[in-house]
């Protein structure tokens, strides 16, 4: 595993991933400590499309990038497998409703008699020249969104107002963002102002092919049900009439393999981690649970 430190900042879950084990650097300016000792472990990612290739050029000309996809289909592993490969350290903001620019940016607190600013993960990427994935982005309050506009620009700065103070960005800091459209149908959209900033990739449910080759990679499970479970997932998902939210995701299909792969019953794993998942009412649980039972 490589060196991951999770830390709250106010109500914002913030996880530092240094993949690069650089050994001059122990303590971040937002104080979260990183040990020396890092296993550079690769994450295993199967490409899909291009978007190694869209990433790396995206980075080379500065420009952020926006990953847009349903729940599960390896945006984050992506973006973990891309700073590992670029040798960066990834900060990562999972926003929500409550996520303010000030959770970002950066705040003062009092430390003894003292007042001191400590900067926001933000900040901190900006000037490290980390790679910053803003997952759900949408999710995140009006203000951060109007922070971050001329960041996303050929401008590349942020304009501190409790110090007063504009920051250019480091040449090598890219801001990558990640948001799911299905989910967000209806009220929490992205303005074109917003998404027009973004290099942009849509991530879906891949091809069975590699969806088989990614169940054996994180499960160790055999081929042969790997292949059923791919084949329980597309069933599932051309399944449009039972109305589901979202419908089965590789995550789902993975975490069964797991299951599996440790010896719990095929079709109670299947059951626990697919058909559960996706659905509280009863029969349209008991329709997953039927379909999968005919297939495992
Ligand atoms: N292309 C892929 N290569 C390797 N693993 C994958 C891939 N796609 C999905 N996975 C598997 O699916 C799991 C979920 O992926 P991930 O957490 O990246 O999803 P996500 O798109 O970020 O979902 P969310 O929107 O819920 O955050 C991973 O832990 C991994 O096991
Ligand atoms: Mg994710």
């Amino acid at each position: 595993m490589a060196n991951q430190q999770t830390k709250r900042w106010s109500q914002t879950t913030i996880k530092m991933t240094d993949f690069n084990n650089n050994p001059g650097s122990e303590t971040t300016p937002t104080g979260v400590l990183l040990n020396k000792k890092v296993e550079k472990a690769a994450p295993f990612y199967h490409e899909i499309e291009h978007e190694t290739e869209v990433f790396e050029h995206a980075y080379k000309n500065k420009l952020p990038v926006l990953i847009k996809g349903p729940t599960g289909t390896g945006k984050s592993r992506f973006i973990e497998f891309m700073a590992h490969n670029m040798g960066k350290r990834l900060i990562t903001v999972s926003c929500h409703e409550e996520t303010s620019s000030t959770d970002l940016i950066g705040r003062y607190i009092i430390k003894g008699a003292e007042t001191v600013w400590i900067d926001g993960p933000l900040t901190t990427a900006m000037k490290n020249g980390d790679i910053l994935y803003m997952d759900e982005i949408a999710e995140a309050r009006p203000d951060v969104i109007v922070a971050i506009h001329p960041l996303t620009d050929h401008r590349r700065e942020l304009f501190i107002d409790k110090l007063g103070e504009t920051i250019k960005a480091h040449p090598d800091f890219m801001l990558v963002a990640s948001f799911n459209p299905g989910y967000q149908k209806g009220f929490k959209e992205l303005k074109p102002s917003t998404r027009q900033r973004f290099v942009a990739l849509t991530f879906d449910y891949p091809l069975p092919k590699i969806e088989v080759e990614i169940l054996i990679n994180e499960s160790n499970v055999d081929k042969d049900t790997a292949k059923k479970l791919v084949a329980i997932g597309q069933k599932v998902r051309n399944l449009t009439e039972l109305g589901l939210a979202e419908t089965v995701s590789t995550r789902l299909l993975v975490d069964a393999a797991k299951l599996i792969h440790s010896g719990l019953p095929k079709r109670l794993s299947v059951h626990v981690a697919v058909a559960e998942p996706l659905s509280d009412e009863p029969q349209t649980l008991q329709a997953i649970k039927d379909v999968c039972d005919l297939m495992i």
